[in-house]
Parts: C-alpha cells; structure tokens; sequence
C-alpha cells in the first residue's frame, strides 16, 4: 500500500463545546447533508469528538445516519481498567460504550492540563492495550518554528511514543495529527507546502519506526477550513484534517469532508 492509498480521516474536535441543543440542530444538519450529496466510507472516514458527557448522545443519533460517522473521545485516562479516580475516565470505559477511537496529546492538554510526555505514554498504552484507536497530536509552537526546530520537535514527539507502540499497533492502531500550534484557532493555516513538507518528514520518521510507515493516515489540524480544504487535501502525505472550529457547523464540517473524499 502506497501512502496515497490510505482512505483520508475528517475528525471534528469539537473542544469544550456545544450545548446538547445545538448538538441536535447539527446532527440534523448533517444527516441533511449526508442525504443530499453522499460520502462513501471508501472514500473517507468521517467523526467527531464530542465532551464525554455528549459522547453517547452523539453516537446514538450517529447511528441513524445512513453510514459510520464515529464518536470519538477527546481524552483518556492514565488510570487503567475501573477504580477509586474522581473524574477520570478510563480506556476501558471508553471501550464498554463502544467508544473505539480517543485523542491524545492534543496540544492544549500538553500545554493547559498538564499531558506531559510520562502522562502521554501511560494514556496511549491504556488506549492500545484496550484496543482503541488513538488519534496522536504532535506539533510546534511558534517560538519553536522561528527557531527552525519544529521539525526535530515533531519528530520528538513521536519518537517519545516509541517505546509503548509495537508494530501491529503502529499499523491498525495509529492516526497522527500534526497539529502546529500556531495555526490552531488562530485562522492562521500552514500552507498546504509547509504542512506537505512536515508531513513527508513526519512519514519518514514513521517509516523508520516501524514498517507500516506507508499506512499510517497522517492528519493536518490548524484552522483547516471549506476554503483550504481543497489544497490541502490534494497533498500527498496529507491524509485527512483534524479540525476543530469549522467542525462546530455542519456543514463547514461536510464540506471539508467532502474536500477530502473527493480529492484521495
Ligand atoms: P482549529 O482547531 O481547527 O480551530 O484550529 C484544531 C484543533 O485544535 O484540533
């Protein structure tokens, strides 16, 4: 399998939003879109992470639509299996609701909630022992870019992950998302060259770790939106988006989704 082949991913990261009200208006709104102009599960896979307390509510109006959108969890515990942890939530909870997909390492629970390396590794070993998919998010800062870093930061923080990741689960287990910092909610994207010219390193790293390199979609998340959609979608080692804001309107969201299916 060549990387090219590799059906595309369009993950919402919906963050600390929306009411359960505006949950229904776009569960809707995308069902209405999914009717109108379908996108097949060859042609890309569609979810969205909603907060846990809307993940079940979510997955169960996903269900009626007439193919797989997955509910996806933003986070998991470091705490493994059931137990006295206040708050948390663990991958085998997660696995009990037929919860099969979980981000980590999103940069903001890097920079705000205290995810360090350590934290990631225990929360991705959890996930994969479980039998999740984990959605791993690594990215610069600004500083680091200006410093000409960003790609040995990147780099870095996949190889962190090394220890706790075997082949198999490199294969069948892993979707990275490379997420610049700098581009996150700030309507800044990287161009579709620079974030093509990270993802290439990125898949090389990949190559070099275990030999599923070439199958393992590789995200771009960072203000991806309708309008850069297109580009960035026709870039070779560009596998799908993680997008958050223009993922809390339905049919921003479809439109990036369809971007994606239209172009692999
Ligand atoms: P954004 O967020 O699309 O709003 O920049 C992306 C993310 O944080 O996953």
């Amino acid at each position: 399998m060549s990387a090219s082949t590799i059906v595309p991913w369009v993950i919402g990261n919906w963050k600390m939003n929306p009411t359960l009200s505006s949950i229904q208006e776009w569960t809707e709104q995308f069902g209405q879109c999914l009717q109108q102009a379908a996108i097949s599960e060859e042609q890309c896979h569609i979810a969205v992470a909603p907060t846990f307390i809307a993940l079940s509510k979510v997955q169960a109006d996903f269900s009626l639509y007439s193919r797989k959108v997955h509910a996806v969890a933003q986070d998991v515990s470091r705490f493994e299996g059931t137990g006295a942890f206040t708050g948390e939530v663990s991958a085998t909870l997660l696995k009990d609701s037929q919860i099969n997909h979980v981000l980590i390492g999103h940069s903001e629970r890097r920079e705000l909630l205290a995810d360090d390396t350590d934290v990631l590794r225990q929360k991705l070993t959890n996930a994969l022992q479980t039998g999740l998919t984990a959605v791993f998010c690594v990215g610069e800062s600004l500083e680091q870019r200006e410093q000409g870093v960003a790609e040995q930061v990147v780099l870095q923080q996949i190889c962190d992950i090394a220890s706790v990741v075997s082949d198999t689960q490199w294969e069948s287990q892993i979707i990275i998302a490379y997420e610049p910092i700098w581009a996150i909610g700030t309507g800044k994207t990287a161009s579709a060259q620079d974030a093509q010219a990270m993802h290439a390193k990125i898949r090389e790293g990949l190559k070099q770790l275990t030999s599923s390199g070439d199958k393992i979609a590789i995200l771009y998340g960072g203000s991806v939106k309708p309008e850069n959609a297109e580009e960035l979608a026709t870039c070779a080692d560009i596998n799908g988006a993680l997008v958050g804001g223009a993922s809390l309107k339905a049919d921003s969201f479809y439109k990036i989704a369809q971007a994606f299916a239209q172009a692999k």
